[in-house]
């Protein structure tokens, strides 16, 4: 079945040429042509122009002619959906009817194993391959060879800076690396040993109240100046939030310095009147943030997506995918793996240690994900870091640990079934140890190393004219109509 796209301003319609036209079919907005004869000029014009609409990035595949023919077994009846970039859309479903005062059929899909939420041109992963690419260049070719605020600006404007655009974004960035005085008091208010990932949601959060102009988060201007702010007073927030639970004096940020050498400056600087980190710890972190930046649609840019699609400022929908980020089971998971090397405790134990994880009594930590099923990229160049670190530190004990539950478990049939295999937070943790940092801080990395790619994607849903307030459906299986007692029913 032949499919036109049209294009006009913002809006992108999509027609379906057959007998359908102007019934079931038609999606996007009413169309104008009140008569016709006058659509069909306007469809004779176009049709097999299939051009792209000049208003999206996303590379949508115009010309496509598929069609996936659905048979309802309850009614006899079939309907043909189109199909583009291997996608049906669900809303499609809803002509699907029983009756004509029939919802309309709807998807199931809980945890989105199975839904894309949105057309996305920043990050491609292909899980099966253990591919990642970051506005098309391989994170190979990416991390260690192009500095961090390179790679945000990549994932944020789509090519990589030239030589002046480089410089003149880390100079801004550097420059607002400052937070208000006021978020050092809300600090202090924590208790001695609060979590620094709560403290970083909710001084992430506090900023909303310092920019009320942030509200405009359709004015693309006002946009870049918080993508600004937050990249830049994310280290800022991370490093006071260790320095309170240790109770040391705030280090001030260092514009001088890289943006990972003034995150390290205002972790560790004591007395020494400038710090001047480890050009390698330094290196390391780059690369660290780097391969953290983005992983498409996970749960915290699911998050922050979602949260920002309801109108709310990037500060608040940040302390929301950063909240969504602490869970053990996404970036809080490099903390798990540290606790559970210290449980395993020396190499002897590792075979008992997986026993009681094949019997399902514990998940081995940092191994598996949701998309990648044959290796996770990061995990690669991150076991090339740490050699590189630990030549540094010195070696990390639990690495020998670590080693064997990664040797154990890719022999073993229930992880190769499973295509488990280690994913970033594995090696990121042993790393992070070796380099000083408590266990409590990893997530805190992450989220700082996250942080271009949930703004990247927060700017990109703002601007697709598709998006609107995420709102799922459900299906209710609860109670049909009840009384209370006494009640006519
Ligand atoms: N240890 C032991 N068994 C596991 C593990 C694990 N780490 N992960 C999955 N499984 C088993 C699970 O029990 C299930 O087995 P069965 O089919 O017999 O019920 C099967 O593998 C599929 O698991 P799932 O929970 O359906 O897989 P998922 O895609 O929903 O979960 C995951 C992905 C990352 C949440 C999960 O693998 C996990 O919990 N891993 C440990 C936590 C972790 O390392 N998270 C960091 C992810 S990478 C950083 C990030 O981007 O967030």
């Amino acid at each position: 079945m032949p499919v036109v796209y049209l294009s006009h301003g913002r809006h992108r319609w999509r027609m379906i040429l057959s007998g359908l036209v102007g019934r079931d079919l038609l999606a996007g907005p009413s169309l104008a042509w009140d008569r016709p004869e006058n659509f069909l000029a306007e469809v004779k014009d176009l049709w097999g122009v299939c051009r792209p609409p000049i208003d999206t990035a996303y590379g949508l595949d115009m010309t496509t002619n598929d069609t996936l023919r659905v048979t309802d077994s309850r009614t006899g009846r079939s309907y043909e959906l189109p199909i583009v970039d291997g996608a049906i859309r669900a809303i499609d479903l809803r002509q699907i009817k029983t009756s004509d005062d029939d919802f309309g059929m709807l998807s199931y899909d809980p945890a989105f194993q199975n839904t894309a939420s949105c057309r996305s041109a920043i990050t491609f992963i292909d899980g099966e391959k253990g591919i990642l690419r970051y506005r098309g260049y391989p994170i190979d070719a990416l991390a260690g060879k192009a500095s961090f605020l390179d790679v945000a600006w990549l994932l944020l404007r789509g090519d990589m800076p030239d030589k002046s655009e480089s410089a003149s974004w880390a100079h801004q960035i550097a420059h607002h690396t400052y937070v208000h005085e006021n978020v050092k008091k809300f600090i202090d208010g924590f208790h001695h040993d609060a979590h620094p990932m709560g403290i970083l949601v909710s001084t992430l959060a506090a900023l909303s109240t310092f920019y009320p102009e942030a509200k405009a988060v359709h004015d693309r201007d006002c946009q870049d100046q918080q993508v600004v702010r937050l990249i830049g007073k994310m280290p800022t927030l991370a490093a006071f939030a260790y320095r309170h639970a240790r109770g040391l004096p705030y280090a001030y940020p260092d514009d001088e310095l890289s943006y990972a050498g003034n995150f390290l400056n205002m972790m560790r600087k004591m007395t020494e009147p400038k710090y001047s980190p480890d050009p390698v710890l330094e290196h390391a972190i780059d690369v660290l943030l780097t391969l953290h930046a983005d992983h498409e649609q996970n749960c915290s840019t699911n998050a922050m997506r979602g949260v920002a699609s309801s109108g709310v400022d990037p500060y608040l929908a940040a302390a929301a995918a950063a909240a969504a980020l602490y869970g053990p089971l996404h970036g809080g998971a490099n903390e798990q793996v540290l606790n559970m090397l210290r449980e395993v405790g020396s190499v002897q134990n590792v075979p008992g240690y997986i026993k009681r994880v094949k019997s399902g009594e514990l998940r081995l930590m940092g191994f598996g994900h949701r998309v990648y099923k044959n290796f996770d990229p990061r995990a690669t160049i991150i076991k090339g870091v740490a050699d590189e670190v630990f030549e540094v530190t010195g070696r990390n004990p639990l690495l020998d640990i670590a080693l064997e539950l990664e040797r154990i478990a890719l022999e073993d049939d229930y992880f190769v079934s499973r295509k488990l295999y280690p994913n970033v937070d594995f090696y990121s943790g042993i790393i992070y140890q070796a380099m000083g940092f408590p266990v409590a801080m990893f997530p805190v990395l992450f989220a700082i190393g996250r942080m271009p790619g949930w703004l990247a994607q927060w700017q990109e849903g703002a601007a697709d004219s598709e998006q609107k307030i995420a709102r799922p459906r459900q299906i209710y299986v609860g109670e049909t109509l009840r009384h209370l007692d006494g009640e006519d029913g």
